[in-house]
């Protein structure tokens, strides 16, 4: 019965379906019995989560660009989904210094489009957009940032986000509010970790690379903090909302922070040496630090999850210690145990993730 078996049998179109958050979600989607489709610009890297766990065969796929809004539009109406969660982006920050003018219009010229096919929709829908917590304007100072702080973004990547924001928020005060049909929510969360991700520039992704073929993982800025939190944390803070949404309990055309507990905020060498150990390693052999940060980024972000406590009753599941070991255990499953049913295993890991949910009382897991 999670999340109040409102996504049994229903049908949920996820942007960005391709992608690392995109493809657990897809996969925690097919094993609460929703009919998935998902509408992406391909596969963003190889190998992927969405091929290793064959999610082309679990979930049906349109390859299009968010920008095309007629298509995006068409896509929608062929659709007619019960829900919609838009993850589709460029979501990685060194790529927005080599591409600014491309994170910006696939940011914030994508987002618009999902919001005019969304203006289209004459049926009951819930639609969850997921932004990030790079959107606040990020002042570096040791509180975590509620939902009502300024957006905005020194770098490109978080100025995209905070513009994503600012056009989130005008179509929703002046075509969405309006629509009695339209149950809408905005999600902001932090750094994500986990199995299946393998973007660039990514900590994780570089040492689980590096162990598997027996490397020293460098790293570049080890006194980086990062609120680092699993992936299934924000998923389940995203499905969590839409279930709310769906069923009047929350108030329409909000936006939430989803966090981890303020334990895993972390440095980057702490979580090096964390995953080392996990992979069985010897932490000071497998982690080399260099020094050499390539460019500049803010140095501290953390949320203040209150609200969703409050509202939709959420908050984390996991602590560090098992945050690192589901990500060892998945990854290892992939490279060392070179496990063929890969989907299986995640579901298994999101089976185990709900248990501990449950254990705690989380009301989207009872
Ligand atoms: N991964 C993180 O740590 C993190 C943190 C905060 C917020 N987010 C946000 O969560 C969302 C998902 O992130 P992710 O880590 O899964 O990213 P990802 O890079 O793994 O996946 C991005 C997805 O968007 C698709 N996409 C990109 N440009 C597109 C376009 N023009 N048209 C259609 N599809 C396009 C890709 O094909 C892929 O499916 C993004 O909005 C991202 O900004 C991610």
């Amino acid at each position: 019965m999670a999340f109040g078996n409102v996504y049994k049998s229903k049908k949920v179109l996820i942007t960005g379906n391709t992608g690392f958050k995109g493809s657990w979600l897809s996969a925690w989607l097919t094993m609460l019995g929703a009919d998935v489709y998902g509408y992406s610009d391909g596969v963003p890297t190889t190998p992927s989560m969405f091929d290793v766990l064959k999610l082309g065969t679990y979930v049906h796929h349109r390859d299009g660009d968010i920008r095309e809004r007629e298509t995006m539009k068409s896509y929608v109406q062929e659709v007619r989904p019960d829900f919609i969660f838009h993850l589709a982006a460029q979501a990685i920050v060194s790529e927005s210094y080599k591409n600014p003018f491309d994170t910006i219009t696939t940011n914030v010229v994508g987002t618009a489009s999902v919001l005019e096919a969304i203006r289209t929709i004459d049926w009951p829908c819930t639609c969850v957009i997921i932004t990030s917590d790079k959107a606040y304007d990020n002042v570096e100072w040791i509180w975590g940032y509620r939902e009502t702080d300024a957006l905005g973004g020194k770098d490109v990547y978080s100025g995209s986000k905070g513009a994503a924001e600012l056009t989130i928020k005008c179509y929703w005060k002046s075509f969405i509010s309006n629509m009695p049909n339209i149950k809408f929510g905005v999600a902001r969360a932090g750094n994500v970790i986990g199995g299946g991700d393998w973007a660039q520039d990514r900590i994780v992704v570089d040492c689980m690379k590096a162990f598997s073929q027996g490397k020293t993982v460098e790293i570049r800025c080890p006194q980086s903090t990062r609120p680092w939190q699993h992936v299934l944390e924000p998923l389940s803070g995203y499905l969590n909302l839409g279930w709310y949404l769906a069923e009047g309990r929350s108030e329409n055309g909000e936006a939430y922070n989803f966090g981890p507990r303020a334990e895993q905020t972390k440095t980057v060498l702490d979580l090096t040496k964390d995953l080392a150990l996990a992979w069985g390693l010897d932490a000071g052999e497998a982690v080399k630090v260099t020094g050499n940060v390539p460019f500049s980024e803010a140095t501290l972000l953390k949320l203040n999850c209150d609200k969703a406590l409050a509202y939709l009753h959420w908050h984390s599941t996991y602590h560090y210690e098992q945050c690192i070991r589901a990500i060892a255990e998945w990854y290892k499953a992939y490279y060392v145990e070179k496990k063929e049913d890969m989907y299986a295993l995640t579901i298994n890991q999101i089976d185990d993730y709900m248990a501990v949910a449950a254990s705690e009382q989380l009301v989207w897991a009872l």
